[in-house]
């Protein structure tokens, strides 16, 4: 059984002048012992669609549809339920993580409010563990004692994982938590998030960034997401050497290639802009930008249809039928 199975969840935003259809019917699994990523462009939905299942807070609302992880409905616990199992069953590394620190609090008073919370009452044990897992962060012991503000970005991104993985989630999500660090920051977190499975801290992870390049290095399988739908889905490799979709094929098309000077060769974009997530238009979202726009897609949305085991896309090009 997959650890994580959402099916056709739509998660929507109130505002004062109608709905923001930000998650809008998407479904996949995530397995056990996988890291699955998520990616699309700036405001396709990719953090609503993780914070969702951890916390959801008005404006957003749960639209439809189930997240099943280890059998429970996460849509369907309450406030006390989703407080239990956040951090010693399913845990984010937010996006902007660098800031999500208290800043009031040392290191140590962050972690040992967050372990009575869950119940633990030994103290020296939970500090033990705390600067066991900072030097397994390559960071000092001595980071215990300090504010976050006295630690660097690159430090402090990597305590937050420290505490976010603390009490050894089953599932930890990680969303854009390398867009604000450098090359080698990012390597550094790369290689700590494979470390974090490796030694059983994590058994699987949800990826969440709009930097194909990335997921290239880490994800065994990806979605990308285009307007709050899912767009295609399938192991990484195939996704990145031989895209089906359209939007992916442009994403791949747009990765800057090693070797390539860009005096000569223009860094390929994708034209035009995503829509409006409060009156999306009918048939496929995508028609506005797409370079293979039929009649069809401007009436009927495409459904997902399987093109290879595990391989999914939703294009009318490969037969996705659907209503109008
Ligand atoms: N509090 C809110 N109220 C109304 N609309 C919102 C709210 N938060 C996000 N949205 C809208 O929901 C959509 C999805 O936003 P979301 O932040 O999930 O995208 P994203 O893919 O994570 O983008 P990014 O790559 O920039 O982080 C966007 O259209 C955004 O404007
Ligand atoms: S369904 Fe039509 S508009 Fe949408 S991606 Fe496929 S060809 Fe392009
Ligand atoms: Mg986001």
């Amino acid at each position: 059984m997959a650890l994580l199975s959402v099916e056709n969840l739509k998660i929507y935003y109130n505002t004062p002048v109608g709905q923001v259809k930000a998650v809008d019917g998407v479904s996949f699994k995530v397995e056990e012992g996988e890291v699955f990523g998520i990616a699309g462009e700036s405001g396709c939905g990719k953090s609503t669609l993780v914070h969702s299942l951890i916390l959801r807070k008005p404006p957003m609302f749960h639209a439809g549809g189930k997240a099943l992880f280890k059998g429970k409905d996460l849509m369907k616990l309450s406030e006390e339920e989703a407080r239990r199992i956040r951090y010693t069953e399913l845990s984010i590394i937010p996006q902007y993580a660098m800031n999500a620190l208290n800043p009031t609090k040392k290191i140590k008073d962050i972690v040992w409010d967050l372990a009575r919370e869950h119940g633990y009452d030994d103290r020296n044990e939970v500090e033990k563990l705390l600067r066991e897992r900072l030097g397994m962060v390559k960071l000092s012991p001595k980071v215990a004692d300090m504010y976050p503000v006295e630690l660097s970005g690159g430090m402090r991104q990597r305590a937050t994982m420290v505490v976010s993985t603390l009490l050894n989630p089953d599932l930890l999500i990680a969303d854009e938590v390398t867009s604000a660090l450098d090359v080698t920051t990012q390597r550094v977190v790369i290689e700590l998030l494979h470390h974090f499975m490796e030694e059983d801290i994590v058994r699987s992870i949800i990826f969440v960034t709009h930097d194909l390049a990335l997921l290239d290095k880490i994800a065994d399988r990806f979605m990308v997401m285009y307007a709050g739908k899912m767009v295609e889905i399938g192991p990484t490799e195939e996704l990145i050497n031989e895209p089906a979709h359209p939007y992916t094929s442009m994403l791949v098309e747009s990765l800057p290639k090693i070797g390539v000077r860009y005096k000569e060769t223009k860094l390929k974009g994708i034209p035009g802009y995503p829509i409006s997530l409060l009156n999306p238009p009918k048939g496929c979202r995508f028609y506005t930008r797409c370079p293979y726009v039929m009649d069809v897609c401007r009436r009927v949305e495409p459904k997902p249809v399987t093109i290879k085991d595990g391989h999914l896309v939703a294009c009318h090009l490969l037969g996705g039928e659907g209503s109008e």
